[in-house]
């Protein structure tokens, strides 16, 4: 069967284990190596991934791509309005014609149905490089970036300040897998999709949405935020009013485990949802979580092409 990974609960808790694993031995084993050069055993030598973007990427553009070359492939990389599906060709004649071609397909896009669309008529892997609903390439980084410091998820205690967007989801979902507590300070009718809520609780996660942020950040182990307004959404000055009290700050810094970790998976708006002394001060660990984004992916490839 085709391996989509369209949110983590496609791979598993036991299969994102192993990804989290295989991602840390290959970034430990490139030490001295130059960026381009490929992994010693280049397991996917001779592949190719489509890449498509719908929204803008920074990170998610760049990283996928050295991804695939460090394993020894190459890529394709398109937005998709200079595709025909920009004048209309569908996406599940898309997804046909792409598999013809290519090993594996990512794609950023604005509505998540297009995304199980493609997964639907592809015959080769689907990877989500974010949708409207979840991102969970972003979260297999964040939770390399806070176990490669030792801490152990399972018990775990996670505040996410802010929106209940697309990245919030994707932790749900990783709480369901591995058991850890998220406390959400997030203004009235800014909470995260009730089914990632559920579906992470019936799992085992404590899931508790707050309206005090001192309440959500107290004796957390890691601490994440993200912009309060993703791509797509109405630049409202009302959200921005609602959203100010859970801005992270050093004072609500302060409230967390004297060693918890920063999360942002960036951009960052400095001042907004995040202070610029939290973004560059001594938590924050927002440079490796970017970098992170390339050795997670990796894992990613690997587990969809069948080699994990
Ligand atoms: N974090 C993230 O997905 O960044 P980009 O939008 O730059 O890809
Ligand atoms: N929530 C943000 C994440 C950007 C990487 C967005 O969807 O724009």
């Amino acid at each position: 069967m085709t391996r989509h990974f369209l949110d983590l609960s496609d791979a598993g808790g036991e299969a994102v284990a192993t990804m989290l694993k295989a991602a840390l031995a290959r970034k430990g084993a490139r030490a001295g190596l130059t960026k381009g050069a490929p992994d010693a055993d280049a397991p996917l030598a001779g592949h190719t991934l489509a890449c498509i973007f719908e929204k803008n990427s920074t990170r998610t553009r760049v990283s996928f791509d050295m991804a695939i070359r460090q394993l020894g492939g190459s890529s394709i990389v398109m937005d998709a309005g200079s595709m025909q599906l920009g004048r209309g060709e569908t996406i599940a004649d898309t997804a046909r014609v792409l598999s013809r071609y290519v090993d594996a397909i990512m794609i950023r896009t604005d509505d998540h149905a297009k995304l199980e669309e493609l997964a639907a008529h592809a015959s080769v892997p689907v990877i989500n490089g974010l949708s409207d609903r979840s991102h969970p390439c972003q979260i297999m980084a964040d939770l390399l970036t806070v176990i490669e410091r030792g801490l152990t998820l399972a018990g775990s205690e996670w505040a996410w300040l802010g929106d209940g967007n697309n990245v919030l989801n994707s932790i749900i979902e990783a709480a369901g897998l591995f058991k850890f507590r998220v406390n959400i300070g997030c203004p009235e009718g800014y909470e995260p999709e009730q089914r990632y809520v559920v579906a992470a609780r019936d799992a085992g996660a404590t899931i508790s949405i707050m309206r005090d942020p001192e309440l959500a950040v107290a004796g957390a182990d890691v601490v994440v935020t993200d912009t309060w307004v993703s791509m797509g959404q109405h630049h409202a000055q009302e959200k921005l009013t609602a959203m100010m009290p859970f801005q992270v700050n050093a004072r609500l810094m302060a409230y967390a485990k004297p060693s918890a970790q920063f999360l942002h998976c960036l951009p960052a708006h400095r001042d907004e949802e995040a202070t610029a002394d939290v973004l560059d001060g001594p938590q924050s660990r927002i440079w490796d979580e970017a970098e992170n984004r390339l050795h997670a992916q990796k894992a990613v490839l690997l587990w969809c092409l069948g080699r994990l």
